[in-house]
């Protein structure tokens, strides 16, 4: 899927790239806007605690990707401010260590707008623009589901007949990197790789039965989240 959508903006930018070889590529400046879109892949780098006290348990949470949208507005020459938006992402959720043979345990949704500051090396002409950025990430899950093989997990450690399992993820404050370059193709258009590293934790509350029973698990999500696109500036 990644090389399918990196191979066709190559082959979008491309011709872009030779028409403008010859032409003005200006940094950005003070009042500029740039509008990049393009595809957004999370990565979670995550780890948590055991679940149900099952020792060497856990869960991990699995890539996705989708259309990645960041606006950034120049302050002044070199510094801007910006903010990621992406169309939903969606997660499976699977058990880890000594309860990984029962898989995918559940999915969930998210968002996760994310507002850096950001510094941009270059203040005069130049072809390439690199930056980076600290900022502030919120992430919002919802349509959190379970499968039957949380069922019949949660009735195997318990004992429980487990007849239904629901979960709810709080949402999450925490701090986020950013760096990334703008190639400027011409005046206006730029192609863009960036790349966050967001620390996102959640705590998974698993309700068991209508609330017969409940149980937690504190869930380090920390994603890298990549993003290759084009931009235009406004
Ligand atoms: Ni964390």
């Amino acid at each position: 899927m990644s090389h399918l959508i990196a191979k066709t903006i190559t082959s979008a930018v491309l011709p872009v790239v030779l028409l403008s070889a010859s032409g003005l590529a200006l940094a950005h400046k003070a009042g500029d806007t740039i509008v990049r879109a393009g595809y957004a892949q999370v990565s979670p780098d995550a780890s948590s605690s055991t679940v149900l006290g099952v020792a060497d348990s856990g869960v991990d949470v699995k890539n996705n990707a989708q259309l990645g949208l960041t606006g950034t507005y120049m302050l002044t020459d070199n510094f801007g401010i910006e903010v990621l938006a992406a169309t939903p992402f969606q997660h499976d959720i699977v058990a880890t260590g000594s309860i990984a043979s029962f898989g995918k345990i559940g999915s969930t949704k998210h968002l996760p707008p994310t507002f850096s500051a950001q510094y941009y090396f270059t203040g005069s002409d130049s072809k390439i623009n690199p930056y980076v950025g600290i900022g502030v990430n919120y992430t919002t899950f919802f349509s959190n589901k379970t499968t039957q093989n949380l069922n019949d997990a949660v009735a195997a450690v318990t004992g429980l007949t487990v007849t239904s399992t629901s979960m709810k993820l709080d949402d999450s404050f925490g701090v986020a990197f950013e760096a990334g370059v703008d190639f400027n193709l011409d005046n206006n258009w730029v192609l863009n790789v960036s790349v966050w590293k967001a620390d996102i934790d959640t705590t998974a509350k698993i309700n068991v039965n209508n609330g017969a029973a409940n149980a937690q698990v504190d869930v380090n999500i920390d994603p890298i989240v990549y993003m290759i696109g084009v931009g235009y500036t406004f």
